[in-house]
């Protein structure tokens, strides 16, 4: 799969982590982050991301601020967009069975790097179950 990733000043270290690691799984991550630790607006990276998972640019994407509130916000003020704040992994799975998510969130000051890596195995592992959740998934859009 293509993975957007996303991040601001405060998840650059994380960011190249988890990019490395999603390589690791043989996926192919694009970076829209931010590089440096000069402080920057999440809001600006979080649309960067969703824009391209919207437009189909990348399969799903995953972002990265100080608590991965503010760019999951962001992210989902574009249309399509469904992400989802996660610090453990069965969120992390249930957001994609249940939810479709399409962007997978977290938290740098919130989630060590390990637990950050078991969270996308977890998110990219999952499957969207379909049935009852379908309809549901639909209204989200309307
Ligand atoms: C930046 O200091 C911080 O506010 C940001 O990374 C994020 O946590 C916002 O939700």
């Amino acid at each position: 799969m293509k993975i957007a990733i996303g991040n601001d000043h405060a998840a650059v270290a994380l960011k190249w982590e988890i990019l490395e690691y999603v390589e690791s799984l043989g996926h192919q991550a694009v970076n829209y982050g931010t590089d440096t630790g000069e402080r920057c607006d999440y809001p600006v990276y979080g649309k960067l991301v969703a824009r391209a998972v919207a437009a189909k640019e990348a399969d799903c994407g995953i972002l990265i601020c100080g608590t991965g509130v503010g760019i999951s916000i962001a992210a989902n003020k574009v249309k399509g967009i469904r992400a989802g704040v996660c610090s453990d992994t069965a969120t992390a799975r249930l957001i994609k069975e249940h939810n479709n998510a399409n962007i997978l969130a977290f938290g740098a000051r919130i989630v060590g790097p390990e637990l950050a890596k078991e969270l996308v195995r977890a998110y990219l592992a999952a499957e969207f179950l379909g049935g009852r959740h379908q309809a549901r998934v639909e209204l989200l859009e309307e």
